[in-house]
């Protein structure tokens, strides 16, 4: 368990409320603390108690601390977030229905630093989340296992009672002379100290049984072990993943591959049966860690710029399933279109890959024109056969780019009728021109009048 003075220096035994105060103070960015005392003025003016929970707190316990400011008010946190707005800046994104509101701090930095007396420095700027929660402190409470909760509004500590594990129900109260008390009913403090991750109650994975992908994640990012009792919980829930949608699994899964951690995490869900849970042909098998492992974005040539890491992770992965089964698996996740072209056409090509890369420059550039760009980049990173990975890099950079000089309008002009001979002709030219077999536009223009005379 990565640990840090913080964790090590605090008295959890002592009686007295552990007061975090200054600790925030100084692990906290500059920014981060600036933001989080404006925040208090604000819900002290408005005398509604509030709270930074869950990812923030255990990340600042443990020493890194991160960005994702999840902020909880005993009170009505879109009034809250609407003076904020005056005050400091950004844009308040409300959600009427749950009392909910992002707080959108994009684009504005540097009016916010100015407002927030930060000195303005770019490493600084970079500090600026891009947006923090504000929640109504609520209670949730479901219909039936799997289903989005109803909302009531409450307090903290039922607030609190609503979330996922001990390490996340951390709460440290920001406002007014309590400020800097942990609120710590569950003993997250003790959890993150032993590198825990617990429910809170054995009906939590019912609830909602993404918390098994979720607690997963948690593990393998922070090296936290699963207590036992909650490792008996997921087991008996597991066949609850079946009944969740291909969307959430999809969501749950993107965020696994975005980790550091990824290739661990997929190993441990494939030995404790989570991915077959969620679909028996969903497998991550050594050679699908190890195709993870070589992930890594191009800076140029390969045009898949508007794919993310982790749509590449998924390629990387789904390929080394029989294509058949990438097939139904992207179905079962409701993979996005594109994303599952692309898996499944490099599944498909992969073992093909070898023979292709023997054959003309023409044949290849039929054979892998058809793919998306994603689909091939990952077969690039993939194959071990020095001449497959020559001749895909050859197809992106040369061959896919080569045209005849001829066109349409070239054909017209000879007087040709539109139609099928139009594209036979112009396909050959450019066979021709990728095969060698013309050089020069005289060679093509040779090459042009014997097809045009053979079409007439
Ligand atoms: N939560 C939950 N059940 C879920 C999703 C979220 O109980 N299925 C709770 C967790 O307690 C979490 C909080 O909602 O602390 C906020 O969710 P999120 O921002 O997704 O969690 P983080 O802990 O901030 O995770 P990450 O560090 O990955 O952002």
């Amino acid at each position: 368990v990565a640990r840090n003075k913080l964790l090590d220096n605090l008295n959890t035994n002592s009686s007295a409320p552990l007061n975090l105060l200054l600790a925030l103070k100084k692990s906290a960015s500059p920014v981060a603390w600036a933001l989080l005392h404006a925040v208090s003025l604000e819900a002290e003016k408005q005398n509604a108690p509030i709270y930074v929970v869950g990812g923030f707190v255990r990340d600042l316990l443990l020493g890194s601390p991160n960005l994702d400011l999840d902020l909880v008010v005993e009170g009505d946190a879109i009034r809250l977030g609407r003076v904020l707005v005056k005050r400091v800046g950004g844009r308040l994104l409300p959600h009427q229905a749950f009392g909910t509101a992002v707080w959108s701090l994009v684009g504005d930095q540097a009016a916010i630093l100015r407002r927030l007396h930060v000195p303005r420095k770019k490493t600084i700027a970079a500090q600026v989340p891009e947006f923090i929660d504000l929640i109504s402190a609520r209670r949730e409470s479901y219909t039936h296992s799997g289903a989005l909760p109803d909302v009531v509004f409450s307090d903290i500590h039922e607030d609190q009672y609503r979330r996922d594990f001990t390490i996340n129900t951390l709460a440290l109260r920001l406002d007014g002379p309590a400020a800097g008390q942990l609120l710590d009913p569950w003993r997250g403090l003790s959890d993150v100290h032993r590198g825990l991750l617990r429910t809170l109650h054995a009906q939590s994975f019912s609830d909602d049984p993404t918390r098994m992908l979720r607690m997963l994640r948690l593990a393998g990012r922070l090296g936290f072990k699963i207590e036992a009792s909650t490792l008996k919980q997921l087991k008996s829930y597991l066949h609850r993943l079946e009944a969740i949608s291909g969307e959430r699994i999809y969501k749950e899964l993107m965020l696994v591959l975005l980790e550091e951690n990824r290739v661990a995490i997929l190993k441990e869900m494939q030995r404790l049966g989570v991915l077959s849970a969620i679909n028996p042909n969903l497998e991550f098998s050594s050679s699908a860690a190890q195709s993870l492992k070589r992930a890594a974005m191009p800076t140029k040539n390969w045009e898949i710029e508007d794919f993310e890491i982790s749509d590449l992770r998924f390629v990387l992965w789904f390929m080394c399933l029989p294509p058949q089964i990438a097939n139904a698996v992207s179905d079962r996740l409701r993979l996005p279109l594109p994303l599952r072209r692309a898996a499944l056409g490099a599944a498909k090509l992969q073992p093909e890959l070898r023979v292709i890369a023997k054959l003309a420059p023409s044949a290849v550039v039929a054979q892998l024109e058809k793919e998306l760009p994603l689909a091939l980049y990952a077969l690039f990173l993939n194959v071990s056969n020095g001449t497959a990975a020559k001749t895909l890099e050859r197809y992106v950079t040369k061959w896919r780019h080569v045209r005849s000089r001829s066109d349409g309008n070239t054909l017209r002009k000879k007087g040709l009728k539109p139609g099928p001979a139009y594209s036979k002709i112009l396909t050959r030219l450019r066979a021709a021109w990728l095969d060698g077999e013309i050089k020069n536009a005289k060679q093509e223009r040779a090459l042009l009048e014997k097809l045009v005379d053979e079409h007439r």
